[in-house]
């Protein structure tokens, strides 16, 4: 089977024909085998918090669960998904540049970890709170070595953290908080990263700068937080990550850091929820316009938004026609030119013949346009097998 796509092509047929198209559908192993290998291939102290941003589905979520995942999450709604799953606390944390009172009063309520992205978060929970309670520090640091990476926005102005530079001024600051203190880091700054090197260059910079403030302020570290970022195939020439490399390469940075004893936190939203998924859409006519050769679908980027907001394009297969040789750009049914799917060769397309996008999993249907031109929101569709 195609790594790129979840699901065979009999499998994909019979989805369709189950659940209508265009449909989402999860596969349960891939899911579960994506966790259960990362796991696998990281050192002990390297604790996996699910990124839920990238696909909150409730069946994910308890999938992730089940095999010991902690999760980050990024709004109220996030939180209430989460505490849904009815887990202990300490095994949720909470990020985003702009928390509301209300979003910290249910993180303090829930027992969850907070990644603190300045003053006002700082000051606002320790307002709220009864008793200690500990925060990380989430950092904009002054090194970039993801550069070009339009997710991570490189070492300019930046909505998310403390600029690296205004710490120290910072923690004169939080010096007078009855309640909260800073017991961690956080740091993100990488995204679909697939070379282990360049994750264990960036990860060792995060450590190093968390030493510089350890040593600088003598700041207790129980976390280092290192964010998202893993990345994942999108195309048969894409090698994936090397996973043995990548989970040697954190035992010994950990190994480099013998004054840090705490945890080191990896948060995977693409890595662990991107390839268990499939989209599945019929083409709704065809048509060719100066040259170009258009597969107009059932949905576009009401559904997935990431091309047009990254130019990541999703691998495409034409579902028992195998291969092909004739261009297409996929458009979507929305009324602007801004739906494209990306471009892909493929055989001779017909009205009704059905297209499966691999690895949306990950930055699919919860971050699309749905509710633009309101089309019927498609199917999600939890595959157990
Ligand atoms: C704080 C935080 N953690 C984790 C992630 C997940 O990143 P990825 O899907 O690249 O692993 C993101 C993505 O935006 C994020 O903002």
């Amino acid at each position: 089977m195609n790594p790129l796509f979840a699901f065979d092509d009999a499998t994909c047929r019979a989805l369709a024909e189950a659940h209508g198209t265009p449909c989402f559908a999860y596969s349960a192993s891939v899911a579960r085998a994506g966790f259960q290998a990362l796991r696998a291939a990281l050192p002990a102290r390297v604790r996996l918090a699910y990124a839920v941003k990238a696909n909150p589905h409730p069946a994910l979520l308890r999938c992730f669960a089940g095999l010991g995942a902690s999760f980050d999450c990024a709004s109220i709604g996030e939180l209430a998904r989460v505490e849904a799953l009815g887990l202990p606390p300490g095994r949720t944390f909470f990020a985003g540049p702009g928390k509301r009172e209300a979003e910290l009063a249910k993180a303090l309520e829930m027992g969850v970890r907070v990644q603190a992205e300045g003053w006002e978060d700082l000051a606002r929970l320790d307002a709220l709170a009864a008793g200690e309670v500990a925060v990380n520090l989430r950092v904009h640091p002054a090194f970039d070595l993801d550069e070009g990476n339009r997710i991570i926005g490189g070492t300019g102005p930046s909505a998310f953290g403390v600029d690296e530079e205004d710490v120290p001024a910072l923690l004169a600051r939080a010096a007078s908080l009855r309640h909260v203190r800073i017991r961690g880091l956080h740091v993100f700054a990488a995204s679909n990263q697939r070379d282990a090197a360049k994750l264990l260059a960036i990860h060792g910079a995060v450590l190093d700068l968390a030493k510089r403030l350890h040593e600088a302020h003598g700041l207790a570290f129980e976390q280092i937080d290192l964010g998202g970022g893993l990345g994942i195939a999108y195309a048969p020439d894409e090698a994936p990550l090397d996973l043995a490399r990548f989970g040697h390469g954190l035992s010994d940075l950990l190994a480099s850091h013998p004054w840090f004893a705490g945890e080191l936190i990896l948060e995977p939203g693409r890595f662990l929820a991107g390839p268990c998924g499939v989209y599945l859409a019929r083409v709704v006519r065809i048509k060719e316009s100066r040259g170009v050769r258009f597969a107009i679908l059932e949905g576009g980027i009401n559904h997935l938004i990431r091309p047009l907001l990254t130019g990541q394009a999703f691998p495409v297969t034409a579902v028992g026609k195998g291969g092909g040789d004739l261009p297409y750009t996929l458009a979507g049914p929305l009324c602007t030119s801004l739906d494209r799917l990306g471009d892909a060769v493929l055989p001779e397309l017909a009205p009704g013949d059905l297209l499966a996008l691999g690895r949306t999993g990950a930055y699919g249907l919860n971050e699309g346009m749905t509710h633009f031109l309101s089309h019927p929101v498609p199917a999600e569709v939890w595959v157990e097998a």
